[in-house]
């Protein structure tokens, strides 16, 4: 009885010494895990230490067998280091941290003892340091993918090992060095993604060997030299993206052989030569920039064959001829961007009808002709930009149907004729310029009918006639340019609702009357409020005095008289000003510039009152040259300019003791001279004060 008891009592001792035991190793080391984390949702709640198994926590699965084979933790907002204990989960196949705020480097133990890995993800993180070499050791490893971080280093020769990777990833990191020739190994590689690094070196022409490979994505990094023609190899790869590196030479006529590609994207190099005509065999290509190279000779018309081509971009290249007439035969074409090239022609009719349009940019060519009433068919074009090229003849009115228009740019050109009115039809416009054209008669009133102007440039035409009232309701306005017409009446006073207006550029024209004082309200008016060269009488309002935050008031060349309002002394960022030749009277205001300026420029400054015969010079100081011994009237002024030249000395004499120390440091012969002199001069010290010692000491 009393041994069966004990028996009893045993086992129970037994039983709760197992059971107090709890937590599984595999949990032990995922709560060390979390305690190094911040979680701010308390996504891991149920991470508790009193479960016997972590197989039911959030984001940890098991085998059968009891084991972690799964922890996915993506987009947990979690933060903090990553415990190295993560190392003890050895039966680990599928790791993914992604989308969290993880700091610190990779636990290397996670390579050394996870070597079931198959999957690991950790983009869009904080991690930084490098890709241990120990990856190489993680032989079952399928996807690594880690971009957006802070990783550094070099890229592990060891990844060659990698026989299964089919993804590898780390675009958006600072990893430096060159891209491993041994890479080739890596026979099952699909998606290689290394853009936005700091690699350097050449493409090695092993990656021809890399026959698996769908995704080439090499783009802003520092590589150099050719691309190499085995990347024609690739015979599955979809897209190869190369862009912004210093890659020159020509441009492989074998990249013609990837027959799949659909995104080749060259632009932002130094390449050379010729487009190759081999780009025609790539049936599927729908993207093809090959924008800021040297490229030079025709765009091949063959080019048109590619039926899925959607976005052609060959800008800033010397390219020249036509644009070729069929490059949008089967109506896909949504980008054409030829700006910048030595391109001549008229736009072929098969573009103007080019209904799947959307961007047409050929700005900076020698382009000429007309443009015909068809671009009314392109309703989905957003931009036009024809600026600075030859085009002649009437704006169609047409143009009107191009109702998601967002930006007209055909600044110049010759385009003759009035603006149309079917211009007030675009009601998406943001950006007209029509600037340095031969346009004349009226602004249509309907402009006002484009609600989301910001940028509105009339200058250089010979518009005429008066402005519309209306034109202050275009609430959006940041830029009103109309310079240099023929623009005549006085100046409507609603554009003082224009509270978005930065600058107003109205000079050079016929304006007349006087400037009315709503102009003041243009509270945002910082850049420039220019008047000049018109016929603007009477006297100037007050309320400019108002513009606290303008830079620049051109009102020369007007007939403006009576006196230069004092409200101008509350013009606190005027940097540049011109009155001159009007007919103003009186004395000058204290416009705030003036104070800051040196008194001696003020022979500078009267150039900007000139020819107003009965306006009171500025006193000129006697004499400028012997400024330092004026009375101390001007305090204020003067202690300002003791600190700037107390600040100028500094720098200068810092700047010169820097100087000195890097030409000693650059020249070692007169670094050898100048210690050579130091010593002379302390032994001369030394011998003189010796000398003068001894001397004293006869004294006593
Ligand atoms: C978690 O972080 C993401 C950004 O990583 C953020 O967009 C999201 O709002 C955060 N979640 C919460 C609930 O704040
Ligand atoms: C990694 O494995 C070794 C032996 O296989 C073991 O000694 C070590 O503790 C493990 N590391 C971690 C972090 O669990
Ligand atoms: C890692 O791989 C290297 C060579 O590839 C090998 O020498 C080493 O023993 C491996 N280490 C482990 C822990 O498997
Ligand atoms: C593609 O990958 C498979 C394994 O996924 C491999 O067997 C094959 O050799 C690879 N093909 C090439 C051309 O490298
Ligand atoms: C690759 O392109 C080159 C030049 O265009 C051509 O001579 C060669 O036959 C092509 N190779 C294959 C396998 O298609
Ligand atoms: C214009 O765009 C719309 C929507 O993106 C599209 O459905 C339509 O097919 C386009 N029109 C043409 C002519 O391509
Ligand atoms: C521009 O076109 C006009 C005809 O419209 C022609 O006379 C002139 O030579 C062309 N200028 C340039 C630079 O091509
Ligand atoms: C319009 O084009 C001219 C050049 O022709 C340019 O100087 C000006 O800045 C452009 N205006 C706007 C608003 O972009
Ligand atoms: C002001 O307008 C005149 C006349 O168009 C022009 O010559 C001058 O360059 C403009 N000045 C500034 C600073 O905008
Ligand atoms: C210029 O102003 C003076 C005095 O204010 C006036 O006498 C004179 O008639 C004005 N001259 C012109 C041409 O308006
Ligand atoms: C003001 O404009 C006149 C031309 O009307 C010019 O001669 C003078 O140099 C300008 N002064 C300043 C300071 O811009």
């Amino acid at each position: 009885m009393l041994v069966e008891l004990l028996l009893v009592l045993i086992a129970t001792v037994l039983v709760m010494v197992s059971v107090s035991e709890g937590l599984n190793s595999e949990g032990k080391r995922l709560l060390e895990l979390k305690q190094g984390l911040g979680d701010e949702f308390n996504f891991l709640g149920n991470w508790k230490s009193t479960d016997e198994t972590p197989c039911g926590w959030t984001g940890v699965t098991c085998t059968s067998t009891g084991y972690v084979w799964s922890l996915d933790l993506n987009s947990k907002n979690l933060s903090g280091l990553l415990s190295p204990s993560m190392g003890g989960l050895i039966h680990l196949t599928y790791l993914d941290l992604s989308h969290n705020e993880f700091k610190g480097e990779i636990p290397k133990q996670i390579f050394v003892n996870c070597s079931l890995l198959t999957f690991l993800y950790l983009e869009d993180n904080q991690l930084g340091g490098p890709i241990p070499d120990k990856i190489g050791n993680l032989s079952l490893l399928e996807e690594f993918v880690a971009y957006d971080n802070t990783l550094t280093g070099v890229l592990p020769r060891t990844i060659s090992n990698l026989q299964k990777l089919r993804i590898f990833r780390v675009e958006n990191n600072a990893i430096f060095g060159n891209i491993p020739a041994g890479i080739f190994t890596c026979q099952s590689l699909q998606f290689l993604g290394l853009g936005n690094n700091p690699l350097g070196g050449e493409i090695p022409k092993e990656i021809g060997m890399l026959g698996n490979l769908t995704d080439l994505m090499l783009y802003k990094n520092g590589l150099a030299g050719q691309i190499p023609v085995e990347i024609g190899n690739l015979k599955f790869l979809k897209r190869l993206s190369l862009f912004t590196n210093d890659l020159d030479g020509s441009i492989p006529k074998e990249t013609g052989n990837l027959t799949l590609a659909k995104e080749i994207d060259f632009s932002q190099n130094y390449l050379t030569g010729e487009i190759p005509i081999e780009f025609s065999k790539i049936k599927g290509l729908s993207l093809l920039h090959l924008f800021q190279n040297q490229l030079t000779g025709v765009i091949p018309n063959e080019l048109s064959r590619l039926r899925n081509l959607l976005d052609l971009q060959l800008s800033q290249n010397y390219l020249t001829g036509p644009i070729p007439p069929n490059l949008c035969r089967y109506s896909k074409l949504i980008r054409l961007v030829l700006g910048n090239n030595k391109l001549c022609g008229s736009i072929p009719t098969g573009i103007i009808n080019c209904r799947s349009l959307q961007v047409l940019s050929v700005t900076g060519n020698s382009f000429s002709g007309s443009i015909s009433a068809e671009i009314g068919n392109l309703v989905n074009l957003t931009k036009i930009k024809l600026g600075n090229n030859n085009f002649s003849g009437p704006i169609p009115l047409e143009i009107g149907n191009c109702k998601q228009l967002q930006k007209l740019i055909i600044d110049g050109n010759h385009f003759t004729s009035k603006l149309p009115n079917e211009i007030g039809k675009l009601s998406q416009l943001m950006l007209l310029n029509v600037s340095s054209n031969l346009l004349t008669g009226q602004i249509p009133t309907e402009i006002v009918n484009c609600k989301m102007l910001q940028r509105l440039d009339f200058s250089h035409n010979a518009f005429a006639g008066s402005l519309p009232n209306e034109l202050g309701t275009i609430s959006q306005l940041e830029l009103l340019k109309l310079s240099e017409n023929r623009f005549s009446g006085s100046i409507p006073p609603s554009l003082g609702s224009l509270s978005r207006l930065i600058e107003l550029q109205m000079g050079g024209n016929r304006f007349s009357g006087k400037i009315p004082p709503e102009l003041g309200f243009l509270s945002s008016l910082q850049v420039a409020l220019n008047l000049s060269y018109n016929y603007l009488t009477g006297n100037v309002p007050a309320e400019l005095g108002k513009l606290s935050s303008l830079e620049v008031l051109l009102l020369n060349n007007n007939y403006l008289s009576g006196e230069i309002p004092s409200t101008f002394q509350d013009l606190l960022s005027l940097m540049e000003f011109n009155f001159s030749y009007n007919n103003f009277s009186g004395s000058l205001p204290a416009i705030p510039i003036l104070k800051k300026m040196n008194s001696c420029n003020l022979i500078d400054v009267n150039s900007a009152y000139l020819g107003n015969p009965f306006l009171e010079p500025l006193p000129l100081p006697e004499a400028c040259s012997s400024a330092s011994d004026r009375p101390s009237s001007l305090e204020p002024e003067t202690s300002v300019d003791m600190k700037t030249f107390k600040v100028s000395f500094l720098v200068t004499y810092s700047i010169i003791l820097l100087s000195f120390a890097a030409v000693l440091y650059i020249n070692p012969y007169w670094r050898q001279a100048w210690f050579y002199y130091i010593e002379l001069s302390i032994n001369s010290c030394y011998y003189f004060v010796v000398d003068n010692l001894s001397y004293l000491k006869t004294l006593y």
